[in-house]
């Protein structure tokens, strides 16, 4: 409940991500005048961006129900039959992690996507048969973070793709001034600013540190979250004042002490530090990259003298060997 009342409902009151909502504006009001279905849409960017929101806001926004599932949920075909020949017209299919769908399922999806019908086997053995089953017309709303992961005959089969970014400072404090004013915390712009800069670009992170620092203030001060009590509270977080965790800390600090600060491959760091290289990959690389902390190369990942000077440590000796 707390998460979902945090939630836009509208276009209008969802902040950020200005090009995305212009452009589903157009695309949505085109839809309505015509009284077709939206087209289907893929919605990809790191995690914790807003793509479950926008889908619910795009739902919203064409006065149609939305049902929600992910791509590892839809085990068999019939699971995804199950679903779609429950929608009513025009509704919004939303598929979570859809590039972690079976490839099975995506069989089915085609014709769904494509023609709004199912081909479905009945009986078994030589009685088996293809049946065609007609679908109401919908929206089918793929969220991924990685784009690159989904099948080409999966991906042509979006008519609008929209890629989320990560928030500048400015967008992340009227979401973090926002978030408190829904949940009563009493806070100042410079306290919002300064949970906004640690927040990765990303508004999940963003609403989870103002929690934290709202229990900080509420215990250790008078309940107002000042600039001094949120500092505070960040540090005892570990949260840096770049936003970095201790994971991006054991991440940047293992590829400098053990690989010379690369290059070294993704693989061989996820290893050494203990860590999956997919999270890596898709949670803490991207924000890495995105702020210029390490740089990608043929021969793998290196941290670059920005995150050196960060961590206040030395750059390495050149060396030729
Ligand atoms: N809460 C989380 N993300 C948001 C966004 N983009 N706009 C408004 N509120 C949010």
């Amino acid at each position: 409940p707390f998460e979902q009342s945090l939630r836009p409902q509208l276009l209008k009151q969802y902040i950020g991500q200005d090009k995305i909502k212009h452009n589903l504006e157009i695309f949505i009001e085109a839809a309505k005048m015509r009284s077709e279905s939206l087209d289907h849409c893929l919605l990809y960017g790191p995690p914790g961006l807003g793509k479950t929101t926008l889908a619910s806001v795009i739902a919203n926004e064409m006065d149609v129900q939305i049902r929600m599932t992910s791509g590892p949920a839809i085990e068999r075909p019939g699971d995804l039959a199950a679903i779609v020949s429950s929608l009513e017209p025009g509704d919004v299919l939303f598929i979570d992690e859809i590039h972690r769908l079976n490839r099975s399922i995506e069989e089915v999806l085609y014709p769904a996507m494509e023609d709004f019908c199912l081909d479905i086997v009945v009986g078994k053995g030589p009685a088996a048969r293809s049946v065609r089953l007609d679908l109401p017309p919908f929206t089918l709303i793929g969220a991924t973070t990685r784009a690159g992961a989904l099948s080409a005959p999966l991906r042509d089969r979006f008519g609008v793709l929209l890629r989320l970014d990560y928030y500048d400072e400015e967008a992340l404090t009227s979401i973090v001034m926002r978030s408190a004013e829904l949940f009563n915390a009493s806070i100042d712009f410079e306290s919002a600013g300064e949970i906004a800069r640690r927040s990765r670009g990303t508004p999940r992170i963003a609403n989870r540190l103002l929690k934290r620092v709202r229990d900080y203030a509420q215990v250790r001060g008078n309940g107002h979250i000042s600039l001094i009590l949120a500092r505070e509270a960040l540090e005892l977080l570990q949260v840096d004042p770049r936003g970095l965790d201790h994971i991006d800390h054991k991440l940047l600090i293992g590829m400098i002490e053990r690989f010379r600060g690369g290059p070294v491959g993704l693989d061989t760091i996820a290893a050494s530090i203990g860590e999956e290289s997919t999270t890596i990959e898709d949670v803490y690389e991207p924000y890495l990259l995105q702020i210029g902390f390490i740089q990608r190369s043929p021969r793998g990942r290196i941290v670059t003298p920005l995150a050196y000077e960060h961590l206040g440590m030395p750059l390495p000796i050149e060396r030729n060997d």
